[in-house]
């Protein structure tokens, strides 16, 4: 009987050059839970007690984690492009909205630790991946499971990040920018409620308080004596640095009280008072006030939702040794 052994081979060598190429792929980058279980089983470790060290000594640091993540996946995907500097002075972080943007020290001292620890396998991306969800569940939000395995990006660029959506902008504008991104106006109102905690500068209430699209006068929708109030935090003319607490009385907390703010017309940022103007966002504010453990589930899969815009995979991108550099 006739044996083709060097067909045979041939085929044998094609599928493990398959085989190979498959397994190399998966190892440069590819999200799903626990990536880093065998190539560095410290590592969602490492990167909790760096946020919770940060956190005992500063709390700020949870909702300025939380807020980097999103501004580093909403500009050309969860890449890391956020956390770059260049001489120039021409990156991505120093774009407009992106004011405001801190944390980058807990990113890095998260880095640094796995460097030592397992160096050139945990990427800088996934780093402030974790770093968010860790900052959800330090202020009692709920925990949910973070896909791991992004590459971190080679550009940041200034320019790239002059369309994000804007604290000013109409409720429409706002769906629209959310939905070039492949996210709903249901994941608009879950994650417009990260701003449970955390702070604004008066910085972007100016429009707001003092000249509401284009009227010279404030914002009509803010109840009054909050008006006052708010008005008293961010005068005129005042110092835009000051911060104040958007989600008023319960800022240090991931509950559904932002929803009740904006029910009852004490939002803080318009772009959380704007979910109002429109009866599909309208609709999920009011379930979600009146369901606050809908809420706790669901904004974590809206975040693992954020979480997979524009993922680095192969070639396009790799592990930076420092978060602020490209290798
Ligand atoms: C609708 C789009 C959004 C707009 C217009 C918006 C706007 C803003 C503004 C103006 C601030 C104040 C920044 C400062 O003064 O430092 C802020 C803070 C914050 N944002 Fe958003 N945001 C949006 C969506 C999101 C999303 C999707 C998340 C997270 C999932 C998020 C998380 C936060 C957090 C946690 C803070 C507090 C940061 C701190 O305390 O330092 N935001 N946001």
């Amino acid at each position: 009987m006739f044996v083709d052994l060097t067909g045979n081979m041939t085929r044998l060598t094609v599928l493990s050059v398959i085989v190979l190429l498959s397994l190399l792929h998966s190892c440069r980058g590819q999200l799903k839970i626990g990536f880093y279980k065998n190539r560095c089983p410290v590592a969602e470790d490492v990167v909790r007690s760096a946020v919770a060290r940060a956190f005992a000594s500063e709390p700020d640091v949870a909702p300025q984690l939380l807020r980097l993540h999103f501004h580093d996946c909403i500009v050309d995907g969860c890449d890391g492009s956020i956390l770059i500097n260049l001489p120039d002075g021409q990156q991505e972080n120093k774009a407009f909205g992106h004011q405001g943007l801190r944390g980058f020290n807990v990113i890095d001292e998260a880095k640094a630790q796995l460097e030592s620890q397992c160096p050139g396998v945990v990427s800088c991306a996934d780093i402030v991946a974790l770093a968010a969800r860790d900052s959800v569940v330090l202020t009692k939000g709920l925990f949910y499971k973070v896909e791991t395995g992004r590459l971190d990006g080679f550009s940041s660029s200034i320019s790239h990040a002059s369309n994000l959506p804007g604290e000013d902008e109409p409720i429409r504008a706002l769906q629209n920018k959310f939905s070039a991104k492949g996210l709903s106006s249901k994941d608009l109102v879950l994650l417009s409620a990260a701003h449970t905690i955390g702070t604004t500068a008066c910085f972007f209430m100016g429009v707001r308080l003092n000249n509401f699209q284009g009227t010279g006068r404030p914002d009509p929708s803010i109840a009054p004596p909050f008006l006052a109030k708010l008005q008293g935090i961010c005068p005129s003319g005042g110092d835009v640095n000051v911060r104040l607490a958007m989600d008023d009385g319960s800022e240090n907390a991931f509950d559904t009280r932002n929803f009740d703010n904006i029910l009852a017309r004490t939002a803080v940022l318009q772009s959380d008072a704007a979910l109002l103007n429109h009866p599909t966002t309208r609709a999920f504010v009011e379930f979600y006030a009146r369901s606050p453990d809908a809420f706790r589930k669901d904004f974590g899969i809206s975040m693992v939702k954020l979480g997979r815009l524009g993922v680095l995979t192969g070639a396009n991108g790799n592990i930076r040794k420092v978060c602020s550099m490209f290798n």
